[in-house]
């Protein structure tokens, strides 16, 4: 959106004008604790109107009374987002509760630990049916519900720097796979959907405290983790914020088809 002033000229916005996202309906999967419920954050700080989804209605209750307290506008829907039906609830009922969805954040993910060569076959489904299947089953819902019939919308997709290769002390076969297929279904996704003016961004996050990183900060070492980034440091409970407003406000939309990796230099090391 351009505007004009009396004469006809064209103005260009303030930053602050930019990241703004008063009057946008953000739907955050995942949203409940950890990477999301931070993801969600920083769009209600920035003005959007929050559903938060997840399976456990408990957290899901305390994360919106969390943002609720902060001022925030904040929903929540329990459903399982690694199935058809889950799916759809989450978009009936924030169609419903919330109104047209513009921006996405898929977000839930699973992940299961096991050298390769003993990887169970159901963890590996179950890995995939989350991480990828239900990432395109939300776009899917998403745009053939309301982001093309309104002309535009946000999609960023949580993959990780785990998809883009291996990482050491990590045996987790099946994510890295999944979080390398989050990074091309973007991509793709960002071409197709272009034409319908929905941007397709990823964010690959390095390593973050969370319940999903709980078990590998304690058998690794936060230390020793921490030394795998140039920058020397675990992430922290804002470092997604900024790239996440960017990616869901006009101040990013130009942008599509990207990954951006937030991970204190992580993947941008060549040798141990
Ligand atoms: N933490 C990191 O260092 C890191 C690094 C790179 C990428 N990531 C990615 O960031 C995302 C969030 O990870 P996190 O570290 O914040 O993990 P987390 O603390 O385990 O949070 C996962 C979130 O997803 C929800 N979830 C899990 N399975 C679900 C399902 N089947 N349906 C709906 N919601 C489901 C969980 O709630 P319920 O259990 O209630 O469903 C929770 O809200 C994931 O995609 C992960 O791969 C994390």
């Amino acid at each position: 959106m351009q505007l004009q002033d009396g004469a006809g000229n064209t103005v260009s916005r303030t930053v602050q004008a930019l990241f703004d996202l008063k009057g946008r309906n953000a739907l955050v999967t995942g949203g409940s604790r950890g990477l999301g419920l931070q993801l969600a954050q920083a769009l209600g700080e920035a003005g959007a109107r929050l559903m938060l989804c997840a399976r456990k209605s408990d957290e899901l209750e305390h994360a919106c009374e969390q943002l609720q307290s902060q001022g925030l506008d904040a929903r929540w829907v329990a459903a399982d987002c690694a199935t058809p039906d889950g799916i759809q609830h989450v978009v009936s009922e924030t169609l419903h509760r919330l109104g047209p969805i513009d921006i996405l954040v898929n977000n839930a993910g699973a992940t299961w630990g096991a050298p390769a060569e003993e990887h169970p076959l159901s963890a590996w489904d179950k890995v995939m049916n989350l991480n990828v299947r239900g990432y395109f089953l939300m776009c899917q819902q998403v745009a053939r519900r309301c982001m093309i019939a309104q002309g535009g919308g946000r999609i960023i997709n949580i993959a990780s720097i785990a998809g883009l290769g291996g990482v050491s002390d990590m045996k987790t076969i099946a994510y890295n796979t999944s979080k390398g297929a989050v990074i091309n279904f973007t991509r793709a996704l960002a071409v197709e959907w272009g034409a319908h003016h929905i941007t397709v961004n990823a964010i690959c996050p390095g390593f973050f405290p969370s319940k999903m990183t709980a078990g590998t900060l304690q058998a690794v070492g936060v230390d020793r983790l921490a030394a795998l980034a140039p920058l020397n440091r675990l992430g922290d409970e804002e470092d997604l914020k900024g790239l996440c407003v960017l990616l869901a406000s006009d101040a990013g939309k130009h942008i599509t088809g990207q990954w951006v990796a937030v991970d204190g230099g992580v993947s941008a090391r060549v040798g141990g």
